[in-house]
């Protein structure tokens, strides 16, 4: 299977905080990428900015050295020198007027114009004000903003109104990488382009949904970062949010920026707020790999940890709870969505037992691809005895290479900027809606003061999580790659 890849418009780039590790690690090597696949123009330009005082050729060597790193280029890839050649540097104070000018006079009429914050969001404001007083924005220009987007709804709504002094909803991309992961995009193929699930995809049929996001990395290195976050703002507000809409939401008329976001919207103001029983927060601990020493404070009361039961009030979902949890330091890195169908009203075959439930499961990473449960006879004479077989399909396997080499997140989500499409980023009234629900939650926890539930580094979570689920006679899937 070959991929198509649709060349876009000839654009300059301008990347804040282009020195940075999100611009090495994902901006820089994702466009690389792009570049070696025949998608960006030769005559466009990456332009780098930031407070660090160097010129073009010193910045193109930042640049070779992590897309070597990140993106495994050679040391001579010829290809490579030719990526280069796209890269330009300005150095520019964010808060005075140093490089503004400079910066404008870069800019090329006529091409595409997007400027990427790969800064802290206290900066957006100041970058926002000079792009649009210097003259440099204009009004088909776009700005790409990175997470965290507020740290609750008062500063999200503050972030939200700074940035439309000077620019339109249209012209703002919020990034939630997971939005730009295939298989995350596959959630909704897999949904509205097939006959098969949609009918059975409701709280007559379902009996409830896991959504698992659990990552071996600890957070050491970024501590001081991670402490004033927690595991609900990190990824629970955002990424964890954007799956559960995927899952839950009703089909958009269109794929259209505003259609898929209207209907994940409604979504999100159908989230009942949360009992303070239907959650629970953990913290890593264990020799060698403990948050209190990662995040530098002995008495941190943040979570690396949260299992949460989610309802949705709405006709379609009434009845049917959606388990969340994430975590860090956890037994295996996985991301995957569950869904358990509810058991067959009635056996016909007496002396075989109940059917199982069938369950679909949709692996995000790794090993990306769909498992579905379902019952057959078990092989042999003696009787009609049942036995449930997975149907698995792995998406590298069924695609073929081509299916294996999937994208980064970031290689789709910039490209999709340079197109002027929206429909993968997080529209205002979105991120505001998800922290309005998520807000109480955290109030409750700083206000009641308790601390998380510890559990082991590389265990599968605290003990309080699996009694979230045994409550209600369920238990979690087994965290494993
Ligand atoms: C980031 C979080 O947004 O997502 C990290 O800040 C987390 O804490 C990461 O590790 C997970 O992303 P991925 O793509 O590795 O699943």
């Amino acid at each position: 299977m070959v991929s198509r890849v649709i060349p876009v418009d000839d654009f300059d780039l301008v990347i804040f905080g282009a020195t940075g590790d999100l611009a090495h690690r994902k901006i820089l090597p994702g466009l690389f990428r792009r570049f070696t696949a025949g998608q960006i123009p030769a005559s466009s330009q990456i332009i780098g900015a930031a407070r660090t005082d160097q010129d073009d050729d010193a910045f193109r060597a930042e640049a070779a050295k992590a897309i070597r790193e990140y993106a495994g280029a050679a040391e001579d890839d010829p290809q490579l020198a030719e990526f280069l050649a796209l890269l330009g540097y300005v150095p520019i104070d964010a808060k005075g007027e140093g490089g503004w000018q400079e910066l404008k006079s870069r800019m090329r009429p006529g091409a595409v114009h997007a400027f990427y914050f790969s800064v802290a969001p206290s900066l957006f404001g100041d970058i926002a004000e000079r792009l649009a007083g210097h003259g440099i924005a204009d009004d088909d220009s776009r700005i790409v903003v990175e997470k965290p987007f507020g740290r609750d709804l008062a500063s999200a709504r503050a972030l939200n109104a700074t940035l439309a002094q000077h620019f339109t909803e249209q012209q703002i991309y919020r990034i939630d990488h997971y939005l730009g992961k295939e298989t995350v995009q596959n959630l909704m193929a897999v949904r509205f382009a097939n006959v098969l699930f949609e009918p059975l995809w409701n709280a007559q049929y379902v009996d409830h949904v896991q959504i698992t996001v659990a990552e071996t990395v600890g957070v050491a290195g970024r501590g001081s970062y991670y402490d004033k976050s927690g595991a609900i703002r990190d990824m629970v507000q955002n990424h964890m949010m954007q799956l559960l809409c995927l899952i839950a939401m009703e089909p958009p008329y269109h794929f259209d920026p505003d259609a898929v976001r209207d209907e994940k919207l409604k979504v999100i103001r159908a989230l009942e707020p949360l009992e303070p029983a239907d959650i629970v927060r953990g913290q890593y601990q264990g020799e060698g790999s403990d948050y209190l020493t990662d995040a530098g404070d002995a008495d941190s009361r943040t979570e690396s940890y949260v299992a949460m039961k989610v309802r949705i009030s709405n006709w379609r979902w009434q009845g049917t709870p959606f388990y969340l949890r994430t975590g860090k330091k956890l037994r295996a890195r996985t991301s995957e969505i569950a869904i358990t169908f509810k058991e067959p009203p009635h056996s016909i075959f007496d002396d075989s037992g109940h059917p199982k439930a069938n369950e679909l499961v949709i692996r995000l990473q790794p090993n990306e691809g769909m498992n579905l449960k379902v019952m057959i006879k078990e092989p042999g004479p003696g009787g009609m005895r049942l036995v449930q077989v997975p149907l698995d399909m792995s998406f590298a396997d069924a695609l073929g290479p081509e299916g294996a080499d999937m994208p980064d997140a970031y290689e789709r989500l910039i490209m999709d900027v340079i197109r002027g499409n929206q429909t993968l980023f997080m529209r205002g009234d979105e991120v505001e809606a998800a922290w309005a629900w998520t807000d109480p939650i955290i109030k409750s926890w700083e206000e009641g003061k308790r601390r998380p539930e510890p559990y082991d580094s590389g265990s599968s979570g605290p003990e309080e999580a699996l009694r979230l689920m045994h409550r209600d006679n369920r238990r979690w899937r087994e965290i494993r790659a």
